[in-house]
């Protein structure tokens, strides 16, 4: 078994949070990981993620994706080193990282290239059938 990845840069707009979900789903699906029920949380994660570096981030937003048989991990860099708090949610919002918090197994920001990245492990893919295993080698 080996790890996939996939790292793309984030066209940046107000269709990027979009841009990304599909994106995301897309390669997962690609992978094997096409669970429907699974892949909607992936994408709320991922759509939180990417607003959150667009709105409040700066500089390029690189969005990256690694898979390790039931176990992926979605991340989202961006170039401020202002980091992602939870704050109290209200009219203004403050419901995203709460959203990450709950829809995934863990995730944790680290710098990366004098900004950050947020790496988000979502919860464990329900099949029992390691779906990077149907990704075929050339021999
Ligand atoms: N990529 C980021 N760069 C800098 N600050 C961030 C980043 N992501 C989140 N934050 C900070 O963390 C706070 C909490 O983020 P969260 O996503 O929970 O709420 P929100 O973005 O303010 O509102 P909502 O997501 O509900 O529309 C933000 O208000 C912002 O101050
Ligand atoms: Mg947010």
């Amino acid at each position: 078994m080996s790890t996939l990845t996939a790292h793309f840069d984030v066209p940046i707009g107000p269709d990027s949070p979009r841009t990304c979900r599909k994106a995301v789903v897309g390669v997962l699906i690609v992978w094997g990981y096409a669970d429907d029920a699974w892949a909607e949380d992936v994408a709320v994660v991922v759509s939180e993620l990417v607003t959150n570096a667009v709105q409040h981030g700066s500089g390029s937003v690189v969005l990256g994706l690694e898979a390790y048989g039931n176990q992926v991990i979605v991340s989202v860099a961006d170039g401020s080193s202002v980091l992602p708090r939870r704050r109290d949610p209200d009219s203004r919002g403050g419901r995203g990282l709460m959203l990450v918090e709950a829809l995934t197994h863990r995730w944790h920001i680290e710098e990366h290239e004098g900004g950050k990245r947020v790496r988000a492990e979502l919860r464990p893919y329900p099949d029992l059938d390691d779906p990077a295993l149907r990704v075929g080698t050339v021999r």
